[in-house]
C-alpha cells in the first residue's frame, strides 16, 4: 500500500508509530470500548502491538489499518484531526478482516461509512481474491449499519462459546459476520472462532 486513500473529507494513511500518541488516545478512550469493554487498551504497549501488526498485514499482502484526519471540518473538529483508525488486515486463513474505531466526537457525521468504503475498495485492490470479511457485536447497531450501507452480506449470526473461557474471552458475546462475498465453510468458522 503506496497512495494515501481519501475522499473530499477524509485522508486515510497506513498507520505507523508516529500515530502512536492519537491512536492510543482513542484506543484507550472507555467511550469507544462500550460494547466491548474488556476490548480497550489500557497500555501504550497494547496500542504499538496493534499498530504493529497493521504494518506487518501491509507488509505481507498490501493493506493493513489506516489513521484517519480530517481534510475538511467535521462538527466542532478542525480539518488535520485524527479521529481515529479504519482499514483491513490479513487473516492467517487467507480473508480480510475489516474494522474501524473513531473517537466519539467524529461520530454521526457519516466518517465511519466513508472510512470503511475506502478501506474496503483498498483491501479488494491489494488482494482480489480475499473476501472481506467483519465481525460486529449484536449490541453495536450503529457498526452493523456501517456494514450493511457498504453492502456487505449478513452470513452468520451467534455466539461461538456458551461462556467466557478466560477472563478476556468474549466468544459468548453475540455478534454478527458480514462478507463481501460467499466463503466456504471452513473460513466461515474461522472467522466465527475469532469471536
Ligand atoms: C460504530 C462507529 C464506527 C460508527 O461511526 P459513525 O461515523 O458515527 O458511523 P456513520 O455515521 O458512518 O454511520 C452510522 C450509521 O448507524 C446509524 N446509527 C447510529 N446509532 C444507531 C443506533 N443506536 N441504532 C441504529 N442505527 C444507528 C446511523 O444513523 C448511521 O446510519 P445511516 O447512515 O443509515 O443514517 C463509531 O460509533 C465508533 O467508532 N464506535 C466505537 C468503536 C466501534 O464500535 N467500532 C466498531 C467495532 S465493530
Amino acid at each position: 500500500m503506496t497512495d494515501a486513500l481519501h475522499t473530499e473529507r477524509l485522508l486515510l494513511t497506513p498507520l505507523t508509530l508516529d500515530h502512536l500518541d492519537d491512536y492510543h488516545r482513542v484506543y484507550s478512550d472507555p467511550r469507544t470500548w462500550q460494547h466491548l469493554p474488556t476490548g480497550r487498551h489500557t497500555s501504550r504497549g497494547q496500542s504499538a502491538q496493534a499498530i504493529e501488526r497493521s504494518m506487518q498485514s501491509v507488509r505481507t499482502s498490501g493493506f493493513g489499518h489506516c489513521a484517519v484526519v480530517l481534510r475538511a471540518p467535521v462538527g466542532t473538529l478542525g480539518p488535520g484531526s485524527f479521529v481515529g483508525s479504519a482499514g483491513a488486515s490479513m487473516l492467517p486463513f487467507g480473508a480480510w478482516n475489516l474494522g474501524y474505531r473513531l473517537a466519539p466526537e467524529a461520530w454521526g457525521h457519516g466518517i465511519a461509512g466513508e472510512a470503511a468504503a475506502l478501506s474496503l475498495r483498498a483491501a479488494r485492490r491489494a488482494q482480489p481474491d480475499a473476501a472481506v470479511t467483519a465481525r460486529v457485536l449484536a449490541n453495536n447497531p450503529a457498526s452493523v449499519r456501517v456494514l450493511e450501507r457498504l453492502g456487505l452480506d449478513l452470513v452468520w449470526q451467534g455466539a461461538s462459546s456458551d461462556a467466557p473461557r478466560g477472563a478476556d474471552d468474549t466468544t459468548h458475546l453475540e455478534r454478527l459476520v458480514f462478507t463481501d462475498r460467499p466463503v466456504d465453510d471452513d473460513t466461515l468458522q474461522a472467522v466465527i472462532a475469532l469471536g
